[in-house]
């Protein structure tokens, strides 16, 4: 197979791989016989990927002799629900899917995380393998296991920890991607430069940005987290660095403020709340925002402090009176800290713009 792509192995139960580099979902049938037996696959996909691979990746399964049936969603974070999880599990019973076969997840972090979650439920539990088409689900979500919809009351409220068994990540799909989805992805990759890594950070200060290696060193960081703590009971929770005020501007936003978007803004505001602390080792907010500005990202938003901080507090991250924020002391290095749900309004208040 050719040399210009990454494997990268996760050491979770169970294990897998996941590949990053060209031609993947042209070859994406030959590769997944490396790791299924010959069964039944159900590409899940969306009306906005559909029309692009849907069909690249249903004959290059059926030629390695596969199975295939397929179901489009429609696009977009409004459609992560469940009832559109309930859509897809009557899809499978009727396709007759059993606990041999397999969902393949063709799509963003919205597909991933719902096509996986429906493989998480079916049946208790079948196989499911990772196609993910724009940056931020090839630099985060489609890697990890996090599977989920979101509820009335807030983001990805219900779902399952379940690892896929591939993640087949082709490089050639980020080239149809117009620039706010890649910037979308961007913050996600410029937010595990500033959790673990200074030179990756820096990638995004200089513009030169070479994809797929950036793909394969936040998965390779991503990979050791999760094989040290899959179901985040502790250093997991570093991966939501800006995610708590992120979370609560999609909220706010009715889901119109997309993932990549709101976790920079996110960013910003912990950022900016952090140095002010004096939580930060120096200066450090203005060097974020402004990588977060050149790659078309924002930094901060219009919703109040009260509204986010209500927002927020309904989220995962909260535990009964305290709420755990990931805040950045220098750029590589960030830290969890704990704070009584009583002081998240004024943290949040201290990273707004003013
Ligand atoms: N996206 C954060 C995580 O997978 O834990």
């Amino acid at each position: 197979m050719s040399s210009c792509l990454q494997q990268i192995p996760v050491h979770t139960a169970p294990p897998y791989q996941v590949t990053v580099g060209p031609g993947l979902l042209r070859t994406c049938g030959p590769r997944l016989q490396e790791v299924l037996s010959p069964c039944r696959i159900a590409v899940i996909t969306d009306s906005h990927v559909a029309p692009l691979y849907l069909e690249r990746v249903c004959e290059s399964l059926q030629s390695a002799g596969f199975s295939v049936v397929s179901r489009v969603v429609p696009a977009g974070e409004q459609h992560k629900t469940m009832a559109t999880l309930a859509q897809l599990l009557e899809f499978l019973a009727e396709e007759h899917l059993t606990r041999t076969d397999c969902v393949a997840a063709l799509g963003g972090g919205v597909i991933g995380d719902m096509a996986g979650f429906a493989a998480a439920v079916y049946l208790r539990g079948i196989r499911c393998v990772q196609l993910p088409t724009t940056l931020l689900s090839a630099v985060d979500s489609s890697v990890g296991g996090k599977t989920a919809v979101d509820l009335s009351a807030g983001k990805n409220l219900a779902g399952a920890f379940f690892q896929p068994a591939a993640v087949l990540c082709d490089t050639d799909c980020l080239s149809t991607l117009p620039p706010e989805i890649l910037a979308d992805g961007a913050a996600e990759a410029i937010k595990t430069g500033v959790l673990c890594d200074e030179s990756l950070f820096s990638l995004f200060e200089s513009g030169s940005l070479d994809l797929p290696e950036i793909i394969a060193r936040c998965v390779t960081y991503k990979a050791g987290v999760v094989e040290r703590d899959p179901t985040e009971q502790g250093e997991r929770k570093l991966l939501n660095l800006g995610h708590t005020v992120g979370h609560a501007i999609e909220r706010c936003s009715g889901f119109a403020i997309p993932h990549g978007h709101a976790v920079a803004a996110g960013l910003a505001i912990i950022a900016r709340a952090a140095e002010t602390r004096g939580w930060t080792d120096g200066p450090l907010a203005e060097r974020i925002t402004a990588c977060l500005a050149q790659n078309g990202l924002p930094t901060g938003t219009d919703y109040s402090a009260e509204a986010l901080a209500q927002a927020a507090l309904s989220d995962k991250k909260r535990a009964g009176d305290t709420i755990t924020v990931v805040a950045p002391r220098q750029i590589g290095v960030c830290e969890l800290r704990k704070l009584p749900v009583s002081q998240l309004q004024s943290l949040i208040a201290a990273g707004l713009e003013v």
